[in-house]
């Protein structure tokens, strides 16, 4: 079975006998690099979790309320596969309004998450043998869903500077070889606040022409920049009949992670491959949930502005408090709601999170868990409200002040 050359994450233990008799390529599935400072932390009173990808407040009312409408309504049985009606043109009218973009809702198929989303384009695009170019460091899922697929993860790590951080497009070149199916890239990215700059994706879109690549564009920050309307989108440089699949996700923009709702734009040729690969993944998305992400595209452009505002600021408190601290680097994020930064003389990232958790009582995510170039970082989501990110940053200051005065 092939191995991913990289894939991050914590090695599983299983009986012999359940390792001996399963599929390699879910024995061999890692847990969540997260998962050891969270098992470390978790149960202290009164941490302030800064390690997962989501705010403290819950999903608006009037989205709540059109779910519980559709539920009251008898909206309880199976429904379409690729989403209702309704929300995938509320999904066209999205990129609309929101990137100046003419969307065929025909090319819109609503996925169970974003997380399923990606699942399913891997199931889609990548089999045994192949390999995936991912663009790291990143969210870890991506390996998983590719690892399963009994593929290749082939990372092409991002290069940071006091300016930002960077794609070396030699680089990415250099890991294109015959079993090449895709290239996977988060912008706006996780855990590195990275927004790839318009000249590199269309340098990216001409090395996946001329090469017969897939490209994965993972946009569910695409609203979360702090410089601009949008990030671009991958959708507004590449044709409708083109090796594109953009997915996306209702978790970041209107609060709703739990909700476990998300889409993907496809070339429309694919729809009928894409929907069979949902009704055999889940058979689609619960109708009521998708009532309630229709209201929440239509009526929630305040409260995703609101959010982003709020991101913006919560930007800039973390980032200055840290800032003042000589013995911490930060690249200051452009895009997603994440500070990725290293402190010096703290080469282990995991060990840092722990100290931390001991120090601070603060939860942070170790860069490892998020691939090849994560080593030596810590990731911080700054998300939360303000006076939770006041509180917690405070604590971490005090407690890095200390490491740098030892
Ligand atoms: C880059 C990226 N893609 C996808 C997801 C998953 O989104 P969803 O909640 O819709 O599964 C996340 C969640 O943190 C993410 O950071």
């Amino acid at each position: 079975m092939p191995q991913s050359t990289d894939i991050p994450g914590l090695s599983v233990e299983l009986d012999d006998w359940i390792r001996e008799s399963i599929r390699g390529a879910a024995a061999t599935l890692p847990q969540s690099g997260i998962i050891e400072a969270v098992n470390y932390g978790r149960e202290r009173p009164g941490l302030i979790p800064f390690w997962v990808g989501e705010g403290d407040i819950p999903t608006p009312p009037f989205i709540c309320d059109a779910a519980i409408q559709s539920l009251r309504d008898g909206h309880t049985f199976y429904t379409y596969q690729r989403g209702i009606p309704a929300l995938r043109d509320a999904i066209a009218r999205y990129y609309d309004r929101h990137f100046s973009l003419k969307l065929d809702s025909g090319r819109v198929i609503v996925t169970s998450s974003a997380m399923q989303a990606m699942m399913e384009t891997m199931q889609t695009v990548v089999g045994a043998g192949d390999e995936a170019i991912v663009v790291s460091p990143v969210w870890p899922n991506i390996y998983a869903c590719i690892h399963i697929q009994q593929s290749v993860a082939r990372s092409v790590a991002l290069r940071p500077d006091e300016f930002g951080w960077h794609l070396d497009l030699d680089r990415l070149l250099d890991a294109v070889n015959p079993k090449t199916r895709a290239i996977y890239i988060n912008t706006p990215g996780n855990p590195t606040g990275w927004v790839m700059s318009r000249n590199d994706m269309l340098a990216v879109r001409d090395i996946a022409r001329q090469h017969g690549l897939w490209i994965v564009a993972d946009e569910v920050y695409g609203k979360f920049v702090y410089d601009g309307r949008h990030a671009t989108s991958f959708l507004e440089i590449m044709e409708a009949d083109e090796q594109l699949i953009v997915t996306n996700s209702f978790s970041k923009n209107w609060a709703m992670t739990g909700w476990r709702v998300g889409w993907t734009v496809i070339p429309k040729g694919l729809g009928q491959v894409y929907e069979n690969l949902v009704q055999y993944n889940t058979s689609g998305t619960a109708e009521f949930l998708q009532r309630g992400c229709v209201a929440a595209i239509d009526h929630g452009d305040n409260f995703l502005a609101e959010q982003v505002a709020r991101c913006s600021a919560g930007r800039e408190l973390v980032c200055d408090a840290l800032l003042e601290l000589s013995n911490v680097r930060i690249v200051k994020p452009k895009g997603a709601f994440y500070l990725f930064f290293r402190v010096d003389g703290e080469p282990d990232s995991v060990n840092l999170t722990k100290r931390m958790i001991d120090e601070a009582n603060v939860g942070l995510a170790p860069g490892t868990a998020f691939g090849p170039g994560g080593e030596g970082y810590v990731r911080m989501c700054f998300a939360p409200s303000h006076d939770t990110l006041r509180t917690g940053v405070e604590r971490l200051s005090e407690a890095l002040r200390k490491r740098a005065a030892a």
